[in-house]
């Protein structure tokens, strides 16, 4: 959808994934003494608190200055029913300074926030309504409150075609007069990808993300079939990451992350940023992935060949380079091999390849292609840049 946002894919966080119903403001925003040691970056106070704030730790972590911005708040957030003029409205209980504050103090920081409804009468928890039928009225209290991104799920709805309840949000969201990332939830049912981008920034292609390995490669597989569909404010969502969450290895995490970021998909942190370690911000917040992610050209990466679980992903970049992922999915270290001629390079023509998980140059002349060992479960990471 051309309406000014995403033209690269969205980049923040999501409370979905590690929180599911348990969020409350203060996972997301501070107040007094965490606040005060925030202004005055005393990680220490990080470990004697509980919590930390969402918010100041994509700040305080550097994850917000690598691109990751949209603060999202997914399901459980409202009141169970409507105010007496039909108002959604957030939960007293768990965010009582309401979602216009929670906006500010996310803006203050220099983030966006995002927020969570359902083209259906209940979302997917049953605890709060959806919006279908109050599409206009949602659309405009969500644009009052100061929200940038809206994620929309399509549970308990009245079985009409998602086409119809989704554009009807669109339409809605683009008569408020702010720019809104719209994100369509709709879990591949009708192939959103091929009617999605008219509609919203990104649409799902699969059914939920669990934290763990077969889960990570069944969905990339499904993902990769729609690649031709994404572009610049228009992207193929597989779901929300799970790095960090601790149902996978190290090394898997880092192929998870690897094959989003090639595929173009929103990197949506799922865990809990607050309590992150060490090697999962590393992960996070590799910039050489990440700028494969945002690059401009804003094509979706592919597989484009695969065999005993030994595949080459690749897709195209700005100034006619090439990313590369060399993906070891079998249960043993192998050599994967990749020709340049495979992935639309000359193979006469040297290219520089620079490593992007080991942050250095394998070559800077390399012809033909290149072979790599790759232990089980890992993956290479690649550019390539004819020289
Ligand atoms: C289903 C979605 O696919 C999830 O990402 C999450 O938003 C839940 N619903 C919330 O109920």
């Amino acid at each position: 959808l051309a309406n000014g946002v995403a033209r690269t894919p969205p980049m923040g966080w999501n409370s979905w994934n590690h929180f599911q119903c348990n969020i409350d403001e203060r996972t997301i925003k501070t107040t007094g003494t965490v606040f005060f040691c925030s202004v005055f970056k005393i990680d220490f106070w990080r470990f004697l608190f509980g919590f930390w704030v969402t918010a100041d730790a994509l700040v305080s972590t550097g994850l917000a200055a690598l691109g990751y911005i949209y603060v999202n708040i997914d399901d459980c957030w409202g009141e169970e029913t409507r105010d007496w003029k039909g108002s959604i409205r957030a939960k007293a209980s768990t965010f009582p300074s309401g979602i216009k504050a929670l906006a500010d103090y996310v803006h203050s920081k220099g983030l966006k926030l995002g927020i969570y409804s359902d083209a259906g009468y209940r979302t997917c928890s049953k605890k709060m309504p959806g919006s279908l039928g109050h599409e206009e009225q949602d659309a405009k209290t969500f644009a009052e409150w100061g929200v940038d991104y809206l994620k929309y799920d399509n549970c308990y709805h009245d079985g009409s075609k998602p086409q119809d309840r989704y554009a009807r949000m669109s339409y809605a969201l683009r008569k408020v007069g702010r720019p809104i990332l719209y994100s369509i939830c709709e879990w591949g049912q009708e192939y959103p990808a091929k009617w999605a981008g008219l509609y919203g920034n990104a649409w799902r292609t699969t059914g939920d993300i669990k934290d763990a390995w077969e889960s990570a490669i069944s969905i990339a597989d499904q993902n990769n079939i729609w690649g031709r569909y994404a572009g610049p404010g228009r992207w193929n969502d597989p779901d929300m990451l799970e790095v960090g969450n601790g149902g996978m290895s190290l090394e898997e995490y880092r192929s998870h992350f690897s094959i989003w970021a090639l595929m173009k998909a929103p990197l949506l942190i799922g865990c809990d940023v607050r309590s992150a370690s060490h090697e999962t911000l590393r992960i996070l917040g590799n910039k050489e992935v990440i700028d494969v992610n945002q690059d401009p050209l804003g094509v979706q990466g592919r597989k484009i060949r695969a065999k005993d679980g030994l595949e080459i992903w690749a897709g195209s970049l700005s100034r006619k380079r090439v990313a590369v992922v060399l993906w070891n999915r079998s249960g043993s270290r192998a050599p994967i091999t990749v020709g340049w001629r495979e992935i639309g390079l000359s193979p006469y023509n040297p290219v520089i390849v620079r490593d992007l998980w080991a942050h250095s140059f394998v070559s800077m002349r390399k012809r033909y292609g290149l072979t790599a060992y790759v232990a089980s479960h890992a993956c290479k990471m690649y550019i390539l840049t004819p020289s």
